[in-house]
């Protein structure tokens, strides 16, 4: 067992002994400590822990401890740095907190990627076991991906296409490090910096962020309650000359939102009428509760969508591996950025992506996710509907991880959020998925995280802390 007063008196030895020695001097091992002291070993490393976080030692796995090269000068001035760099190209603090690590005890309604136990972790496990004994485990894949992958997205693609169009096929296809790195590619690739990218309001944060990163200037477009008007996106595009419009037609993050057929095939048709292309984030592919996910791109046929499929919240966050599908000098250009930036994805993972995907076992677990995840949908929608009042979810979404709900006006969701963190509720306030002013309060919270036991007590705890703002 470790108490407090135990982990005091070690930490007290191990400062007098750091003090004493020379940087670099290696410090009593675990073993000793746990007998001098008749202490744990959990006990010990969180001694050890608390003089890491001082500075005094340095721990080297399966080395030991040691005495740390400490500094106890001035810190070092980096002032220069701000003279040096000038203004940044995103806003300050472009990272969403849905990207934040929090305690293992907290709940976690913030997180953008499943839980554990919604993954399919026996399959990723023995296909990353039998890739690590073939030969993508060492060697370098080509450029573009692994052929057999590029002709898996493909074929998804494929399937969906209508008779008569002209399907997508391997070389068609560029396989990313996830669908983050193929936004921000695709971005730098079909546009240049001072351009500018339509985008549906809100819209995922990553997206604004990777726009930002690559010099574009967004013109928003309200979101609307399914899609967003024809018009309007006709209007920004011809209004700014932006030959970009990245949208999630399926379970938009975060609003849960899914265009109509036809709202699609109008969309499509105002893209094309302004030699534009459609960037279709189809990132929830996988996480369809009642019908399946029927891509934009499956439609086209002359290269006015550029594809992403992202197989790292389905598959596992570890295995990043995303492709985007593209035809023309479009794919070309976007393969060229790829390389450029790092040269390919590791064959290991893609490997062992492969090898999940053409398990008959994944079908069969993408069904009972999708349950799962329907399940939790109602299960946290119920809850805030009986039990937090001024919470207002804007739509049960038919796919996806989140609820989209509004608060009542004039609720701040920065404070209220910060709230809630210190009673160990971690929410995403609704203004990361904003590109402007965002017009209303509003959260995210994700149902695919928190085990489902614990809804009840983040949905009293987001009560209290609402009725707290309001008074
Ligand atoms: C809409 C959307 N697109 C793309 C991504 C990027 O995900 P990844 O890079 O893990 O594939 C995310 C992640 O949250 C997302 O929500």
């Amino acid at each position: 067992m470790s108490n407090d007063s135990s982990v005091d008196r070690i930490a007290d030895r191990l400062r007098v002994l750091a003090a004493a020695a020379p940087p670099g001097s290696r410090l009593p091992s675990t073993r000793a400590l746990v007998q001098d002291f008749a202490a744990s070993p959990v006990t010990v490393q969180m001694a050890l822990a608390r003089l890491v976080a001082e500075n005094l030692v340095e721990t080297r796995p399966g080395a030991g401890s040691f005495v740390a090269h400490g500094w106890s000068g001035e810190p070092p001035d980096l002032s220069w740095q701000t003279r040096a760099l000038g203004p940044l190209r995103t806003r300050a603090n472009p990272v969403g907190t849905s990207l934040a690590t929090v305690s293992p005890d907290a709940i976690a309604l913030h997180s953008g990627y499943p839980a554990e136990n919604l993954l399919p972790g026996r399959l990723v496990r023995a296909s990353l076991a039998r890739a690590a004994r073939g030969p993508t485990a060492l060697g370098r894949p080509p450029a573009g991906g692994l052929p057999e992958l590029r002709a898996w997205f493909a074929g998804e693609l494929a399937h969906a296409t209508p008779r008569g169009t002209l399907p997508p096929t391997a070389a068609d296809v560029v396989v990313t490090p996830g669908g983050q790195s193929a936004l921000c590619s695709v971005f730098r690739a079909l546009a240049a910096p001072g351009e500018p990218i339509v985008m549906e309001s809100p819209t995922y944060w990553g997206a604004i962020a990777a726009a930002e990163q690559a010099g574009l200037m967004i013109v928003p477009v309200p979101r609307g309650t399914t899609a967003p008007s024809p018009d309007d996106v006709a209007r920004a595009l011809a209004s700014s000359g932006a030959r970009l419009f990245y949208a999630q037609p399926h379970f938009a993050n975060p609003t849960g939102t899914t265009w109509t057929l036809d709202e699609g095939s109008a969309l499509l048709k105002v893209v094309t009428a302004h030699d534009a292309f459609l960037v279709e984030d189809d990132w929830g592919h996988d996480f369809a509760f009642a019908h399946p996910v029927s891509p934009l791109a499956a439609r086209d046929t002359d290269g006015h969508v550029v594809y992403i499929r992202s197989l790292t919240k389905s598959l596992a966050p570890a295995l990043r591996v995303a492709a985007v599908v593209a035809r023309g000098p479009a794919r070309t250009r976007i393969h060229t950025d790829r390389t450029i930036d790092d040269l390919y994805v590791s064959g290991l993972l893609q490997t062992a992506a492969l090898d999940v995907l053409t398990q008959p076992a994944w079908r069969t677990h993408v069904r009972s996710t999708a349950r799962r995840l329907a399940e939790r949908r109602d299960a946290l929608a119920t809850l805030l509907r009986r039990h937090a009042p001024g919470v207002d979810i804007t739509l049960l979404p038919a796919g996806g991880l989140h609820l989209w709900v509004r608060l009542p006006d004039g609720t701040d969701p920065v404070s209220l959020t910060a709230r809630c963190a210190a009673r160990g509720l971690h929410i995403a306030p609704g203004h990361e998925w904003f590109p402007t002013e965002p017009p209303a309060p509003h959260l995210r919270l994700s149902y695919a995280v928190a085990d489902p036991a614990r809804f009840r007590d983040a949905v009293d705890i987001l009560a209290r802390e609402l009725a707290r703002e309001g008074g």
